[in-house]
């Protein structure tokens, strides 16, 4: 079990190869905002984050609601400057948008006025993709998350797990090196989820990229990564436990979490999450009071 989590620099130090900069790294990241109606009252999200995802590496960041984490990933997706510290992309700062993560949103982001197909081809014609390839490439994206016969209809013609399933091949198709993805799955009913991890499981299987899952669910972020990082309640939420996860893979969602080994993992996370949880509560109390 990893403890700690130890900051590791994005930065190739004495020794460490460009090519073995972690794919996203986060160094005493922190985040200030501003109060609309008094300028003069600040709010610190998440203070002193350090958190690396290597290249291909799975890491789930669970936390209390309300802590920073959809923050986080907005810094790591570049659409959130930092108020302090730095972000590396494969060894670089990140400047701007960051053009080799592609992002999966907690709310629903698909184009209502496009099909689904169209909307899986709307990020590849965005990138410059001609219209054709962009139409081979998302058929081919659409049909692996078993939408094939889905593609000519609209966003409302489709089932909640549909659309989700739209959404991830609509990331997936732009074969971006880092995959965010913010709470993708919670709205789903159970089966649905675990099928959808489980093609999750299997494409990142595949491809091998480098995955930032935020979740509030325990039981999903074990199952899917392979390291659990867990965020303090706010304010300054900061990573208090980094747990590696030493589960077999290939895995099946369901079935991992039946085996002795899930359990005790649970349980060990559980210890350091369970007081976060209800801390984060309260604070949300306290800020609507
Ligand atoms: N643009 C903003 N301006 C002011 N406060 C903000 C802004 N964005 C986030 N916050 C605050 O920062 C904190 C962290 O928000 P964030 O959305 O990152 O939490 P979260 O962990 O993703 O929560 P959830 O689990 O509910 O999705 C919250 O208290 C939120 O109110
Ligand atoms: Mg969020």
């Amino acid at each position: 079990m990893a403890w700690g989590a130890a900051p590791r620099s994005g930065a190739p130090g004495p020794g460490r190869a460009m090519s073995e900069a972690p794919a996203l790294a986060l160094a005493q990241v922190s985040c200030t905002f501003v109060d609309k109606n008094d300028p003069k009252a600040r709010y610190t999200a998440v203070r002193d984050v350090s958190l690396t995802v290597d290249a291909g590496e799975f890491v789930s960041v669970v936390g209390p609601t309300g802590c920073g984490k959809s923050t986080l990933l907005n810094v790591a997706a570049g659409l959130l400057e930092p108020s302090t510290g730095t972000v590396q992309v494969f060894g670089r700062p990140l400047a701007g948008l960051n053009r080799r993560a592609g992002y999966m949103f907690q709310a629903e982001g698909l184009m209502p006025w496009r099909t689904a197909l169209g909307n899986v081809m709307a990020g590849l014609e965005f990138r410059g993709t001609p219209g054709a390839e962009a139409r081979v490439l998302a058929e081919d994206w659409l049909r692996r998350v078993g939408l094939a016969a889905f593609g000519a209809r609209y966003p409302h013609q489709l089932s909640g797990g549909m659309r989700k399933r739209t959404a991830l091949a609509q990331t997936l198709a732009l074969d971006p090196d880092i995959i965010l993805m913010d709470e993708p799955f919670s709205a789903l009913d159970i089966q649905t989820r675990q099928l959808m991890e489980n093609e999750l499981l299997a494409l990142w299987q595949a491809k091998k990229k480098a995955v930032l899952f935020i979740t509030h669910d325990l039981d999903e972020a074990i199952a899917l990564a392979d390291r659990v990082v867990v965020l303090s309640a706010g304010p300054a939420s900061h990573p208090i436990g980094d747990f590696a996860v030493d589960l077999p893979r290939p895995r099946d969602v369901a079935e991992v979490k039946t085996t002795p080994r899930f359990v005790a993992l649970h349980a060990a996370i559980w210890a350091v999450l369970r007081a976060e949880v209800l801390a984060g509560y309260a604070q949300q109390l306290e800020q609507a009071s």
